[in-house]
């Protein structure tokens, strides 16, 4: 069978079990060797993502942005910025993407912009109540001379989420609001131009042959229009999960589906309440949304099977397929966070100089990903995690460039050490991400020779070697088993499950070896077998039938 061929009966529903690939221009390759990643990297790279055998990949932004927040804070929907190459480049990427099979997926980012977009800059030189202004959230101040917040609410990345303007006499002005960073002010969705903007924005991507888009902080785009003070509990919630988004998003999905083949909605929905979060996945709104509770899970059997049913059983009465994350361009490398004494995510937990077990992290790693590539739905694997990289926790702090990071005073590392760039071939920097002789944006750790692309493609023992085998496999034996998934019992530690008739997939979380359950025949271990039993932080595939 040749790569994805079976989507062949019915490719509209690729979404449903795709392993999509998350590429971070920036960090991925640098084509014109300016030490900056971009799309001619990528394109050149293309073969490699097609070996690895995936079936889409998503680029996060590669808009034009003065990169206050890794191109999060867009200038213009419609272009590429320069850093990273040329609408037309993108254009052809796509297409010679699409050509080895990979479908291309887009970031739209339409809670805010650039502070440096057009609307942006005409709301600020326009007065106080202008239809310019109404564009956005901008509101006097609190306080005798409007020096205060016009709300306490508290921004996405700590601290205030309010500036205050200057008016065109050098006085203080309104106060404009920004969930996410000061250079990235929130739009007002409750106007009609915000909503024909962006469905105009996802018609341009689709039209030029983008096969969905990824959703960002899809939650949060509409607020309370009094924008009141946030009170714990209050439902509903003043910016988060509100119910005038649902309308948005079936907007949305008539867009998308009235193209020929299929476009995709993926969500970036952080709700804790699972039944919320469904509520997005209705047949007539998102296709699927990213699954973060698993990402948060411990590595702890329990935790993980909880989540696992939990994720199940919600997405299951809408039809939605469920999403694996292990870790994105946002969270702590899973290698790293399954090194540690504490092994969930949390963004607010996040400190420097955690002691970690890279060695145990790594091998949990491999586990992950044989239990992730297993389940139920789609996957998405965002890049350097087939190549087992660790967090970079000694980035020098002059080179820091994440807002997260400045606006907890320096007290929160931010998402710099996930987002280095990528190890390709040689024995030291830049190991092929630039030409030789080349700084890039990030500096990568003195250590990394062993995991470049070049070295473990080599290794039969390599992460890269696993993830490619467990996608050739995938495709074969666990592409077909559709929604069939029941839970083998035995040992409490230990997560077992079977695929239907042929295929079940065993966890070993305890700290012990274990036997392995009865099967024809062992597919695939993400470690060596000890005696034929089953190492700790190991994991099997095998063939039942
Ligand atoms: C999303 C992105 C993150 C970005 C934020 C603001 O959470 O994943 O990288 O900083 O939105 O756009």
């Amino acid at each position: 069978m040749g790569q994805n061929s079976r989507h062949a009966s019915d490719q509209s529903d690729w979404w449903r079990d795709a392993v999509i690939y998350q590429v971070y221009p920036r960090s991925f390759a640098d084509g014109n060797g300016d030490g900056t990643g971009d799309l001619a990297g990528v394109r050149s790279r293309l073969p490699y993502l097609a070996e690895l055998g995936v079936d889409a990949v998503w680029f996060n932004p590669w808009y034009p942005s003065p990169m206050a927040d890794g191109g999060y804070d867009v200038a213009d929907y419609r272009d590429v910025d320069p850093l990273f190459g040329t609408l037309a480049e993108a254009e052809t990427l796509i297409a010679e993407a699409s050509r080895l099979g990979i479908r291309s997926i887009v970031d739209i980012v339409p809670n805010h912009v650039s502070d440096t977009h057009p609307w942006f800059r005409a709301a600020l030189a326009a007065a106080p109540g202008s239809p310019e202004r109404d564009l956005f959230h901008f509101r006097p101040g609190r306080g005798a001379a409007g020096e205060l917040p016009p709300n306490d609410w508290v921004s996405e990345f700590g601290g205030c989420p309010w500036t205050r303007t200057t008016n065109p006499d050098g006085g203080p002005g309104e106060w404009y609001l920004h969930l996410f960073a000061t250079q990235q002010p929130d739009l007002n969705w409750a106007h009609p131009q915000v909503r024909w903007e962006h469905e105009s924005i996802l018609r341009f991507w689709f039209d030029r042959g983008a096969a969905g888009v990824r959703i960002d902080s899809a939650a949060l785009l509409v607020k309370d229009p009094a924008l009141p003070d946030f009170v714990r509990g209050t439902d509903p919630h003043p910016f988060a999960d509100r119910e005038e988004l649902h309308e948005i998003y079936r907007s949305w999905r008539a867009i998308a589906d009235s193209y020929v083949g299929s476009r995709i909605l993926v969500g970036e929905v952080w709700l804790p309440d699972a039944e919320r979060f469904a509520r997005y996945l209705r047949p007539d709104e998102l296709h699927t949304a990213f699954n973060f509770d698993f990402m948060s899970r411990p590595w702890q059997a329990d935790a993980l099977r909880a989540s696992i049913d939990a994720t199940l059983a919600l997405h299951a009465p809408v039809g939605a397929p469920a999403t694996w994350v292990l870790c994105n361009h946002d969270i702590t490398r899973t290698v790293t966070r399954y090194g540690r004494g504490d092994t969930r995510f949390d963004f607010a937990t996040k400190t420097f100089g955690t002691p970690t077990d890279l060695a145990l992290g790594h091998r949990r790693a491999r586990a992950a990903a044989l239990l992730s590539l297993a389940l139920p739905g789609a996957v998405y694997l965002y890049q350097g995690e087939e190549l087992g990289l660790p967090e970079v926790e000694d980035l020098p702090l002059d080179r820091l460039q994440d807002p997260m990071h400045f606006r907890s005073g320096g007290t929160d590392p931010g998402r710099d050490g996930c987002r280095v760039p990528l190890p390709w071939s040689g024995t030291a920097a830049p190991y092929g991400f630039s030409p030789e002789g080349v700084d890039p944006w990030l500096p990568q750790p003195a250590d990394w020779a062993r995991l470049t692309v070049e070295a473990q493609s080599t290794d039969p023992a390599s992460i890269l070697t696993l993830y490619r085998e467990a996608l050739r496999i995938r495709r074969d034996a666990v592409g077909p088993c559709g929604d069939k998934f029941e839970w083998l019992t035995g040992h409490q530690d230990v997560l077992a499950f079977t695929r239907g008739d042929g295929f079940s997939c065993v966890v070993n979380l305890s700290a012990d070896p274990v036997a392995l359950p009865a099967h024809t025949a062992v597919l695939l271990t993400s470690g060596p077998l000890d005696d034929g039993l089953l190492p700790a932080d190991s994991a099997a595939w095998l063939r039942t039938g």
